[in-house]
């Protein structure tokens, strides 16, 4: 019998102050991108430390806006990692570019930067390392191998907002880093996004990506009159709103507490589960501290239907768990392209053995006392 209580891994913490924000917004003159939208990209940067943010209305718009902006296009290359969300690939190929997939690091799930020379060619305009469950890529290797071939780093940090590398806070750590803002993420909007950089031209050009391409500056509209504009480059509607950007500004001032909560479940996770011989828990990195979006228990052996067992019977006991990820080249679009099974065995191992356990700042410590529990009866009932 489907247990009544119930955990999801991740969701969003929304208090008072939060609503309040987002109704003085609604009472405002402004809906769509306005004054709000401003203070919020002027907050991220103030948290960040990147000199530029350009907020949007996703993860996956702001991964579009940056690419675009790094000047991906057809005859292009990328590289990425198969251990994320197909986001990551996918607006690479919307841009007619062709990607290639980067093993993992099995100890970290991120892109492994030994075997990244192998994948560069002399078309190589971008490398994007995934900063997987919150813990940054090893940028300080990443980059220099990019240099050789004059190629950009892009950062997916849709897992990331918060973490450091070595001291230094994601969003500084690239040449443009992207955030997911959505309900689960370290911090929420409803559904956001946001392309962080020190590079005026990369924040220019992602700015108009996300409107259309249109530019309206003085000396134009002194020529043609005051409604003139002009489409410039190829661009879209990807703009957030000021309402979203409300409850942004909110949850930001709140965001080191979430992490901070976050750190504490994670240590009673850490503590509680080491007793389990046939499980690997995550451990926390030398170079880095994480932002932990996501807590990863991974069998020892990478058995897919024992993997599928453990994932029903936590469902069954009320952990709403989840698998964090399917390797993007899996996928029948990625196949279509001729993609073979077997290219990332470490990513292909990781996703056979993964489940990603409840965790989200709001959980109670009795919620986190219960779902050990669930998790200890389950482990021991089908795997240990
Ligand atoms: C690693 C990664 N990249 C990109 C995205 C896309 O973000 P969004 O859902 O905000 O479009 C996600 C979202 O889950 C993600 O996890």
């Amino acid at each position: 019998m489907a247990s009544s209580r119930w955990l999801p891994y991740g969701r969003q913490w929304i208090d008072e102050s939060d609503i309040a924000a987002v109704a003085e917004a609604l009472a405002s003159d402004f809906l769509t991108t306005g004054p709000r939208t401003t203070q919020f990209e002027g907050a991220l940067s103030a948290y960040t430390g990147a000199p530029f943010s350009a907020a949007v209305n996703s993860g996956t718009s702001a991964l579009h806006c940056a690419y675009a902006a790094c000047g991906l296009s057809k005859d292009d290359e990328f590289i990425t990692t198969p251990l994320t969300f197909a986001a990551t690939a996918n607006v690479g190929l919307e841009l007619g570019a062709k990607v290639r997939f980067v093993d993992i690091d099995p100890l970290t799930g991120n892109i492994d930067p030994q075997l990244i020379p192998e994948a560069l060619t002399e078309r190589t305009k971008l490398i994007v390392p995934v900063d997987f469950t919150g813990r940054p890529a090893e940028y300080d290797l990443i980059t220099p191998v990019a240099r050789q071939v004059g190629a950009r780093v892009v950062s997916d940090a849709a897992h990331s907002l918060g973490a450091t590398y070595k001291g230094r806070k994601v969003g500084t750590l690239a040449d443009a880093t992207t955030l997911s803002l959505h309900p689960v993420k370290a911090m929420t909007t409803g559904e956001g996004g946001a392309i962080l950089s020190a590079d005026p031209v990369i924040d220019d050009q992602a700015r108009r990506f996300r409107s259309h391409g249109m530019v309206k500056t003085l000396e134009i509209t002194d020529r043609e009159g005051a409604w003139y504009y002009e489409i410039q480059s190829l661009g879209l509607n990807y703009r957030i709103t000021d309402i979203q950007c409300a409850l942004g500004i909110s949850q930001l001032l709140k965001l080191d507490r979430f992490i901070e909560r976050r750190r504490a479940i994670v240590a009673r996770y850490q503590e509680a589960l080491s007793t389990l011989n046939a499980v690997i828990i995550p451990r926390d990195s030398d170079n880095a501290s994480s932002g932990w979006h996501l807590f990863v228990l991974r069998l020892k052996e990478p058995k897919a239907e024992l993997r599928r067992r453990l994932f029903d019977r936590m469902v069954d006991l009320g952990l709403r768990v989840q698998v964090h990820y399917i390797p993007v080249y899996w996928h029948p679009l990625y196949q279509d392209l001729g993609f073979q099974k077997g290219l990332c065995p470490h990513a292909e191992d990781y996703y056979r053995s993964c489940i990603s356990l409840p965790l989200f700042p709001k959980m109670t410590d009795d919620d986190v006392d219960w779902s050990i529990e669930q998790i200890l009866r389950a482990v021991n009932e089908i795997v240990e």
